[in-house]
């Protein structure tokens, strides 16, 4: 770690570091005195739109993010978005999918450089994870402008909408459904945990639900896509190096598993009497964990809904929901296989029903080799030393993209490693070169 780590939460602390809240002028301060009026400069787009940002959608108890698509919170950001793109003369627009777009040139005119992230976040998210990519593409673009960059294509910054699925169980509908990887069919049905429809929380939101589906006129106005990222794991801190350039994304999915069971009373049915679903839930857990273990790979029980849900009930029905990932589809296969398998098992020997759904699998996602190869040419330029290529089990917009434009993303070091957390976090050094660095990319793919 260079210099003190700038966390989401107020007075969020960051271990092994002097950590800031993000934007405050004590943390902008130190740096400036610092770097001179150059960074001042270059860092002060960032720092005030970091400071906006801050507080929307967080929650005071937890101090994590709540952005769920299409909720209060939600359009907070989106609002905020529209702003940051309205007060820089781009020209503001949604697309039929609910995503959100900021252009410098002409949209219509083909082969556009566009870069961005999302603002949604994961129950109790971090700050980084998603806007850390759109606050850095508006600050890069305000760096080429200082630059007095003169563009010779089109440029937007994205903001894709759902990125987590944190609401309605499927990630990325955004770009999902712009790439037609998501038919219009399968996303009207979708459902949060109240019941409500994902097209009536668009609407209630002011968008038209009817409108969405498979957006190829769009894609086609697009040569390429970059997303930074901050990093979800700690390779490059271990290496030491504040930047990295993806490689490729593990294929990933999420399985739902209903074991069904008798709902009873706590108190007076015999163990031997109970068919107990939470018992065979919870072996397989431990299940999931063994096999994971055993191939490589990641499977991960994060969420779960309990029927009745009474201290003094057996339950009816626990839903669990199983999210693995693995280098490799064919390990990927194997460990579901044998998860399901074991869950199989025990649901019989309990007397409990089991159903398994696979609501959404991305394959692996290889990065186009020419887009990543001239990042590295473009990046190594500046420090003049490689940039360190890496892949990742995280799931992001440009893996989705990439099935239908050519895609690039730079990860930004996370000196933790912890993600999809409150105390997720970057250093204020590295987010700087994050910006520099996307400022050089867009710069390199976009102007003379
Ligand atoms: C998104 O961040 C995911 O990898 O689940
Ligand atoms: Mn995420
Ligand atoms: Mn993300």
């Amino acid at each position: 770690m260079t210099s003190e780590a700038i966390s989401g939460a107020p007075g969020g602390t960051t271990p092994g570091a002097g950590a800031v809240a993000a934007g405050t002028a004590a943390g902008a301060g130190s740096r400036h005195a610092r770097q001179g009026e150059e960074s001042v400069a270059r860092g002060a787009s960032f720092h005030e739109m970091w400071r906006e940002l801050a507080p929307l959608g967080r929650d005071s108890g937890s101090g994590g993010y709540r952005r769920y698509a299409w909720t209060g919170a939600d359009a907070d950001s989106r609002a905020w978005f529209r702003a940051q793109a309205e007060s820089r003369g781009l020209g503001y627009e949604v697309d039929r999918n609910g995503n959100q777009w900021a252009w410098l040139g002409d949209p219509l005119a083909g082969d556009a450089v566009v870069t961005g992230s999302h603002l949604d976040s994961v129950p109790d998210g971090g700050a980084f994870d998603g806007p850390l990519g759109v606050v850095s593409s508006f600050a890069a673009l305000d760096e080429l402008r200082r630059r007095g960059a003169r563009f010779t294509r089109p440029v937007a910054i994205a903001n894709f909408g759902d990125e987590e699925g944190a609401r309605f169980g499927l990630a990325c509908v955004g770009s999902r459904l712009t790439a037609g990887q998501l038919t219009a069919d399968r996303a009207q049905e979708l459902r949060d945990a109240d019941g409500v429809p994902l097209p009536r929380a668009m609407e209630s939101a002011g968008y038209d639900p009817s409108a969405i589906g498979p957006d190829p006129e769009r894609l086609a106005r697009i040569g390429a896509f970059v997303e930074l990222h901050v990093e979800q794991g700690r390779a490059l801190d271990l290496s030491g190096d504040p930047l990295g350039i993806a490689s490729a994304i593990w294929p990933h999915g999420r399985w739902r598993f209903d074991f069904h069971g008798e709902a009873n009373h706590a108190g007076t049915t015999r163990l031997a009497d109970r068919r107990d679903p939470m018992l065979t839930y919870a072996e397989t857990v431990l299940a999931a964990r063994r096999e994971a273990e055993l191939a490589g790979a990641v499977a991960t029980f994060g969420k779960v809904s309990v029927e009745p849900n009474g201290v003094n009930a057996i339950p009816s029905l626990v839903r669990g929901w199983l999210d693995s990932r693995a280098a490799d589809q064919s390990v990927l296969d194997t460990v579901v296989a044998g998860i399901e398998a074991a869950a199989r098992d025990r649901a019989e020997r309990a007397g409990v029903d089991l159903r398994v759904v696979r609501e959404s699998f991305t394959p692996v996602v290889e990065f186009e080799h020419a887009l990543r190869d001239e990042l590295g040419r473009i990046l190594s330029h500046r420090t003049g030393a490689p940039v360190p290529v890496l892949g990742t089990g995280a799931g992001h917009d440009a893996g989705i993209l990439s099935g239908s434009i050519p895609t690039a993303m730079l990860f930004v070091r996370n000196p933790t490693g912890v993600s999809h957390s409150p105390a997720e976090s970057a250093a204020e050094d590295d987010c700087v070169a994050g910006i520099l660095a996307l400022a050089d990319v867009l710069e390199g793919l976009a102007c003379t």
